[in-house]
């Protein structure tokens, strides 16, 4: 079978992690327990699921011609992703996420850099590449009108497109139509619709939950899909993992049970 072909539009960030046991609070200094820096960046995770779970995937987005910039197209590259559209950009610093974890839990900070710097304009001379693609994936990340515009040529060009509204950011009601997913998470969902909303988005709507599962739309009901039983090591990412899976099942035209089973193992395991 030929690889199905996903195009995610998005962050990149390299990520600084610290693990400690107890958060501070306002004005109070604790000690950590480890520190390391990964790469990340919810669009770049998203590419990497995908791609490690078998499909062609291309990455459109912007790092800085700096130390991190160069070592996430690195690892982008060594997990056969297509970097052809991902910029370095010389005035900014690439996108940094401070990440703190406590007990399993994160609390993250992201500084989007270049990432501001994939603007609709950028997005546009890679229309072609962009509604040739099985599945298109974006979160919020980058900046809004981008978002919009790249929902606008898919929805144009029938291209079937997962929006993961990450971190959330309300956009006008009209867009969330034109998608084919919309992905939160029970937070996010919370923050962007209301009951009469949710309930018009219907099939559209897939809401991960953490440690109770997925839930989703089928025949008129909402049902969940349970969480596999893990031991938690770092959820960080889980739901980019999720989006990433996804898109693959998607492409690879399985049905939204199956996909949604499917995305919530490889989150499972990620
Ligand atoms: O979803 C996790 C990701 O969010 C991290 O990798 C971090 O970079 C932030 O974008």
């Amino acid at each position: 079978m030929e690889k199905p072909m996903i195009t995610v539009i998005g962050s990149l960030n390299m990520d600084l992690v610290v693990e400690t046991n107890v958060f501070p609070n306002e004005g109070e200094t604790v000690l950590g327990e480890n520190f390391q820096t990964k790469p990340g960046g919810k669009g770049a995770n998203q590419a990497v699921a995908a791609a490690r779970l078998g499909a062609n995937v291309h990455m459109i987005g912007k790092v800085g011609d700096d130390e991190n910039g160069h070592a996430l197209l690195n690892v982008l590259k060594n997990e056969g992703i297509s970097t052809e559209m991902v910029e370095k950009v010389a005035h900014v610093n690439t996108g940094v996420a401070n990440i703190t974890i406590c007990n399993r839990n994160n609390r993250i900070i992201v500084v989007p850099g270049a990432n501001n710097d994939v603007t609709p304009e950028y997005v546009k001379q890679f229309a072609d590449k962009i509604v040739e693609s099985d599945f298109v994936v974006v979160q919020f990340e980058t900046p809004i009108e981008t978002i919009l515009y790249v929902i606008d040529l898919c929805k144009k060009h029938n291209t079937p497109i997962i929006v993961n509204p990450a971190p959330a950011q309300e956009i006008p009601v009209s867009y969330w139509e034109k998608v084919t997913y919309i992905t939160p998470n029970e937070s996010e969902a919370a923050f962007l619709f209301d009951e009469e909303m949710k309930a018009k988005l219907d099939e559209k709507l897939i809401i991960t939950m953490g440690d109770e599962g997925v839930s989703y739309v089928d025949n008129n009901v909402r049902k969940i899909v349970p969480a596999h039983s893990v031991q938690v090591v770092d959820t960080t990412g889980a739901g980019d993992t999720f989006n990433g899976a996804f898109a693959v099942a998607l492409a690879e035209k399985m049905d939204i049970h199956t996909a949604i089973k499917f995305a919530n193992a490889a989150s499972a395991l990620s």
